[in-house]
């Protein structure tokens, strides 16, 4: 039994010496160390063994397998970094050609713009909070000073949900713009308040050039003592000179939403003709960007401020229009389209 052992390894070793490429390893292993190769073999015959002669075998059997497990392994290293150096000198492998770069990810750049926003508005001392996509009728509309059958309503068109929490009297909608988080923030917060709330609207239109159903808009609420609407304009012309440049012209003008009194939209001198009037602008030489005005008093009634104690101050800005208007993008399709090679310029 011990000379088989002995006559064994020295096959073993004499044909791995001659294995020249990794593949030739694998029969080899199978023939020696496999499932029903020789040694294994050996391994289970030892039971037919004297005890004294089964602890001697055995010992001298298991050293073998041992001896055979790491000669393989040696000669799997050696036969791999030999594989190396021939690529090497074959030329196969240029271990001096640069690494293929990641392209690195990048923000959208409604995204940017969104956060430029909201950057202006945070060193001005304005919180940032998020609000629910989908609304209630109540904080869309209602509360907003838009009951049923109010004219306003065709402002909005708007994406209604089939299921409402209860029954029809509370229905449920995609909100048309942000400015249901007034409400909502107002509930929930005595005053002072001073937030900006970015997100996405939705409205049930056609998609053209300069619509789409859904864009982003940034709401801000500021309500306290004696804000007026000198504090609104001041904070909109700052946000705006920091955004567009200091030497931009800038105009309020009368306009109408229900929720607010006065109501106002503030237009920029036009970015591609400098107000000389030009397509863009539709000859005007202005661009409108937001509309704003002070809080109507029978929204804060409504969400129990006093009116004779509190006023505040609201604006909401489309997102969209910036970058528009910045990088003389014309069409806000373009936006949502995914098409990277548009969206890589930003
Ligand atoms: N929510 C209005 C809109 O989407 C904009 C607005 C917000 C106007 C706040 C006044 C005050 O058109």
């Amino acid at each position: 039994m011990k000379a088989r052992l002995k006559e064994l390894e020295a096959n073993a070793i004499s044909e791995l010496e001659s294995v020249t490429d990794i593949k030739s390893l694998d029969p080899w292993r199978v023939y020696y160390l496999g499932k029903n190769g020789s040694l294994t073999q050996i391994l289970r015959s030892l039971k037919n063994l004297s005890p004294d002669e089964r602890k001697s075998v055995g010992a001298q059997a298991n050293k073998l397998k041992l001896l055979l497990q790491s000669e393989l392994q040696r000669k799997k290293d050696f036969l791999k970094e030999n594989e190396l150096s021939r690529a090497f000198e074959k030329k196969d492998l240029d271990i001096s050609l640069p690494g293929r770069a990641f392209p690195a990810g990048r923000t959208h750049p409604i995204t940017q713009s969104l956060r430029e926003i909201c950057h202006i508005f945070s060193t001005m001392g304005f919180g940032v909070v998020e609000g629910p996509e989908v609304e209630l009728d109540y904080y869309n509309f209602e509360a907003l000073n838009i009951p049923p059958d109010h004219p306003a309503r065709d402002m909005f068109d708007t994406l209604w949900l089939d299921s409402s929490v209860d029954g029809d009297s509370n229905p449920m909608l995609l909100r048309t713009h942000t400015s249901p988080m007034q409400i909502r923030i107002m509930e929930n917060s005595p005053p002072p308040i001073r937030v900006i709330v970015p997100g996405k609207v939705y409205r049930y239109e056609a998609s053209d050039a300069t619509h789409e159903s859904m864009f982003t808009q940034v709401e801000g609420l500021a309500v306290g003592e004696g804000i007026t609407l000198a504090n609104l304009k001041g904070t909109l012309f700052e946000f705006a000179s920091r955004l567009f440049g200091a030497e931009r012209k800038m105009r309020f003008r009368c306009d109408y939403f229900p929720f607010v009194e006065p109501g106002v939209e503030m237009s920029i001198e036009c970015l591609a003709c400098g107000g000389n009037g030009c397509k863009l602008c539709s000859n005007s030489g202005w661009l409108e960007i937001l509309g704003a005005g002070m809080v109507h008093p029978d929204v804060l009634k409504r969400v129990g401020y006093d009116p004779q104690i509190y006023s505040g101050f609201a604006f909401g800005l489309g997102v969209e229009r910036i970058p528009m208007l910045k990088y003389g993008v014309e069409d806000i399709r373009l936006f949502y389209e995914n098409d990277t090679r548009f969206l890589k310029q930003f």
